[in-house]
């Protein structure tokens, strides 16, 4: 086991109706607050009137910056962080998924500074400081609401990186599994495959951590036990609760301890499919990680196989990679690229861009030579 560090002071309030106590620990912070959400689902689901109803009971004065997109850009962080400047806000309120968590994020600390957000990507800016973070999070996926990191995507340059910083944890994180009964039945399915992925991408790390493996496993058979029953039910409480939970604890440090990293090679080949043709987050996961697992399935057989006996009880890397398959597929989501609509004819423009951007894992590297060999099995 790898010496570590575990730190994480988020607080975490889990269940029914939390955030009827959101006005109480925002006010600790301010009044002056910087309200953020993405393309309006939660006006239709009514989680915006609860959110204003709260802000009110602590008479705060309100600034809104909403439109925050899916695989969001840096160019709304710096219009937002504008907007929280321009007006000194005391603490930022972010009321969404991934995308917009990990904006506000990296709003809070671009408000402090004179920079633009993408500067603290490309290393040409350190952070100094963090406007308070407070977030509710809709949708079970990123398990962003309890972890440092944020991922950002930049079109001019063609790059989506994620990025780590002590600072960017949220204060509080609000999450009500009620919250998230509206998630439609695709992005439902896209975040249990992300909360998957986050579960490989640690058991493919680097090092050697029984304990660790084992939370990966528990918390893969938790949703894959109830992923389906979900997308059935998407009303049922029981099994909102349990895929938002299994999600939070897939990155919130707990798969990580005692390894040396996570690999994340997975993840900058899907962040590639997402900046190339905007397709959804848990969607490119569902087809790079079994063109992944194939690929190094001669390198590391053992690890592939143990994966497959603690999760599907299969006994050779095929039949553990034709499961994970077979299961992403029951949840209808993509394990090859023309089934989300990317044609045969872009693979050379893909496996260009994986190249420019160094795609490769932190464990398992990878260069150009395994690029072109991936981006086949991709299709
Ligand atoms: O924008 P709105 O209108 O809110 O609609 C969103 C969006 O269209 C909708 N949605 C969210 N909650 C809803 C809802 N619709 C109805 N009812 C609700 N309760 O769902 C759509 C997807 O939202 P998004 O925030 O994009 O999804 P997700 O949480 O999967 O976040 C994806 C982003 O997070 C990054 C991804 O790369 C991607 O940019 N990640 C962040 C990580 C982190 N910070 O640790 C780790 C992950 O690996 C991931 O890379
Ligand atoms: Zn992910």
């Amino acid at each position: 086991m790898e010496n570590f560090l575990a730190y994480n002071p988020t607080k975490l309030h889990f269940g029914k109706d939390v955030t009827d106590t959101l006005g109480k620990a925002i006010e600790k912070f301010g009044k002056r607050v910087l309200l953020v959400y993405g393309g309006g689902s939660i006006k239709k689901n009514g989680i915006y009137d609860k959110m204003i109803s709260q802000l009110k009971s602590i008479d705060a004065g309100i600034f809104e910056y909403h439109g925050i997109k899916p695989n969001p850009v840096y160019e709304d962080v710096d219009a937002a962080a504008k907007l929280g400047r321009d007006n000194n806000v005391d603490v930022i309120l972010a009321v969404g998924g991934g995308s917009v968590i990990d904006s506000a994020k990296i709003i809070s600390i671009t408000i402090p500074v004179e920079n633009s957000s993408w500067d603290f990507y490309n290393g040409k800016a350190e952070p100094k400081s963090a406007i308070p973070l407070i977030s509710v999070l809709t949708i079970a996926a990123t398990g962003t609401e309890m972890n440092p990191y944020a991922v950002l995507q930049n079109n001019k340059t063609k790059e989506k990186h994620g990025w780590g910083n002590k600072l960017l944890f949220n204060k509080h994180s609000f999450l009500d599994p009620q919250f998230t009964f509206s998630v439609p039945r695709d992005q439902t399915a896209y975040g249990i495959v992300d909360l998957i992925a986050h579960c490989l991408e640690a058991y493919f790390g680097g090092g050697e951590a029984t304990l660790s493996d084992r939370f990966v496993f528990s918390i893969i058979n938790e949703a894959i036990e109830y992923g389906q029953k979900l997308l059935n039910n998407p009303e049922n409480y029981e099994l909102r609760a349990k895929i938002m939970y299994a999600a939070t604890a897939a990155l919130n440090g707990l798969t990580l301890n005692g390894r040396k990293s996570g690999d994340w090679g997975v993840h900058s080949i899907g962040h590639e499919l997402s900046l190339l043709y905007d397709i959804p987050h848990g969607a490119s996961l569902s087809i790079a990680y079994p063109a992944w697992m194939k690929y190094f399935s001669n390198i590391i057989p053992e690890r592939i196989m143990e994966l497959g006996k603690n999760v599907f009880n299969t006994d050779t890397t095929e039949k553990t990679i034709s499961a994970f398959e077979s299961f992403f597929k029951s949840l209808d989501c993509p394990v090859r690229c023309p089934e989300i609509g990317i044609i045969e004819d872009k693979k050379s423009e893909i496996i260009k861009n994986m190249t420019a951007n160094n795609v490769s894992g932190a464990n398992h590297k990878m260069t150009e030579k395994d690029h072109i060999k991936i981006v086949e099995l991709l299709f």
